[in-house]
């Protein structure tokens, strides 16, 4: 009985999920500057009615975030772009202009069949660590999905971008790194479609390496409604039955009771 209400809710939440994530308000366009390669950033000019409007969802929905606005990402994404990368992002009226990352976005890795096991997994570990790094520096993403880390698998590293999104400062530090884990680890399953969930989770947990926010991800996988289900899966497009097998590969892995 309860497995057929969490059906429903699971069902009604997809559809709304894939509402939220249709929603679109910036395009991104490749350029030169200085002989560099770059990425421009561009909101259209009813972003900013559409952005309030989905800030009011993700509150309805507790899901702890908040997208920004126009002044307020690019303070963010030129603070970041420094910090992480010692590059300059510039902000220009109206658009970002960011320079060009390399590498590979890790979702579109993991969707490709030539791409072996072994690379995947290295990617996966890389992206997983990249992240452990920005929270160790304090900061956390908001929006940590596969599509938003870049992985160059020549020089061994993994770079997050797109910081759009911040998690609200009621939420505790732990929630927030455990949000980002979670998106991460969702996005991961969706995109390795075949790949085997319970070796997605422990790779991604154990490059991350914090026990503590690994248990927060398994304990909040574990509720069959949660509140903030349309939000994640508009982040990930996960089956009911995928997202209970993502849930028990996450408490083995964590040793939780079943
Ligand atoms: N700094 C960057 N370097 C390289 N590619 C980028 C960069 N920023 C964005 N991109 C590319 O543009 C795509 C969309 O950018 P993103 O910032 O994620 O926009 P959206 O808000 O639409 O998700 C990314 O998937 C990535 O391929
Ligand atoms: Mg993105």
């Amino acid at each position: 009985m309860l497995v057929s209400f969490a059906k429903g809710y699971h069902a009604l939440c997809s559809a709304l999920g894939r509402c939220l994530r249709s929603a679109t308000y910036s395009r991104v366009a490749d350029g030169v500057e200085g002989g560099a390669p770059t990425v421009t950033k561009r909101r259209a000019g009813y972003a900013s009615a559409l952005i309030a409007l989905g800030n009011i969802a993700l509150r309805l929905l507790g899901t702890g975030t908040r997208i920004l606005s126009q002044r307020e990402w690019e303070e963010r994404e030129t603070h970041l772009y420094g910090v992480l990368y010692g590059e300059e992002a510039r902000a220009t009226p109206g658009e970002l202009e960011l320079p060009k990352l390399p590498g590979v976005p890790l979702a579109e890795l993991l969707r490709d069949p030539a791409v072996s096991r072994t690379h995947r997994e290295r990617a996966l570990r890389l992206s997983a660590r990249a992240l452990r790094r920005l929270h160790d520096l304090g900061y956390t993403h908001a929006d940590a999905m596969a599509s938003n880390v870049l992985v160059d698998m020549s020089r061994d590293e993994a770079r997050w971008f797109d910081f759009e999104t911040v998690h609200s400062t009621n939420e505790s530090p732990v929630a927030r790194r455990a949000d980002d884990v979670r998106a991460l680890l969702y996005t991961c399953a969706a995109a390795a479609d075949g790949q085997e969930l319970s070796r997605v989770v422990d790779v991604v947990l154990e490059a991350y390496g914090h026990e503590e926010t690994g248990c927060a991800v398994a304990r909040r996988a574990r509720r069959l409604f949660p509140r903030p289900l349309a939000f994640h899966l508009g982040q990930a497009g996960l089956s009911f039955g995928r997202l209970r097998q993502l849930s028990a590969a996450l408490s083995e892995t964590q040793r939780l009771p079943t």
